[in-house]
């Protein structure tokens, strides 16, 4: 049950990663551009912190994402995770780096026979987006479900990653629902400590506490 951060700010990730409880950083170009960074330079930060997998998204046509993977696992090794979209040229990029042993996230999964041809082209991870699924009524934890049941009964080591996670109940539910690894905004795992039952009983410990040394 891996948990990942979904965030191109590395002071939040910093602060998180703190908790020892971070296996790994998803980024892709919406988060990079908000970051206002090189992402670069955003990679190097979560690298010098020390996070072990970091996904780093690649874009242009087949030559274009080869090269750039290629300049990123050999700038960045083993906490290079190269993203690649779901598209032939996207796949084809996967079968080579695959072949290299170049860890892969095919993102933008949203169906099962994506999800199958991704493990075909020998993906280490596969992300399903669960908040966009379930954003056209279509639901997200059934897909990671079905992608998740389907790689175990034939023993693919694909990894489902669950993404697009907006709030805690769709993070919770996709580990139920099979997913090895949960990407999530900052603001989500934040909320993964709390209950006010925690904030309540603390309350009444303090209380305690503060009453015993009268
Ligand atoms: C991570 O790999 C995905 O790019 C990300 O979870 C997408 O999230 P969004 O649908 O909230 O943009």
């Amino acid at each position: 049950m891996k948990i990942f951060l979904d965030s191109a700010d590395t002071s939040i990730i910093k602060k998180l990663y703190c908790t020892g409880l971070i296996d790994g950083v998803t980024t892709n170009p919406t988060l990079i551009r908000k970051s206002g960074r090189d992402p670069i330079d955003v990679y190097s930060e979560l690298q010098e912190l020390g996070v072990p997998d970091i996904s780093m998204e690649v874009s242009g046509d087949v030559g274009e994402m080869y090269d750039e993977a290629q300049k990123l696992a050999s700038q960045f090794g083993q906490v290079a995770t190269i993203k690649l979209p779901m598209t032939v040229d996207g796949l084809l990029v996967c079968q080579q780096l695959s072949k290299q042993l170049i860890r892969t996230n095919v993102t933008l999964i949203f169906s099962i026979p994506q999800a199958i041809l991704a493990a075909k082209a020998g993906a280490t991870y596969v992300s399903p987006f669960v908040g966009r699924l379930d954003d056209q009524q279509i639901a997200g934890l059934e897909v990671v479900r079905g992608i998740s049941s389907l790689y175990s009964s034939k023993g693919i080591r694909t990894q489902v990653l669950a993404a697009s996670i907006r709030n805690v109940h769709r993070a919770v539910r996709s580990f139920y629902n099979g997913a090895q690894i949960v990407t999530m905004p900052p603001n989500v795992f934040e909320d993964m400590y709390n209950h006010m039952l925690t904030d309540a009983g603390l309350d009444i410990f303090q209380k305690d506490i503060n009453a015993m040394s009268n």
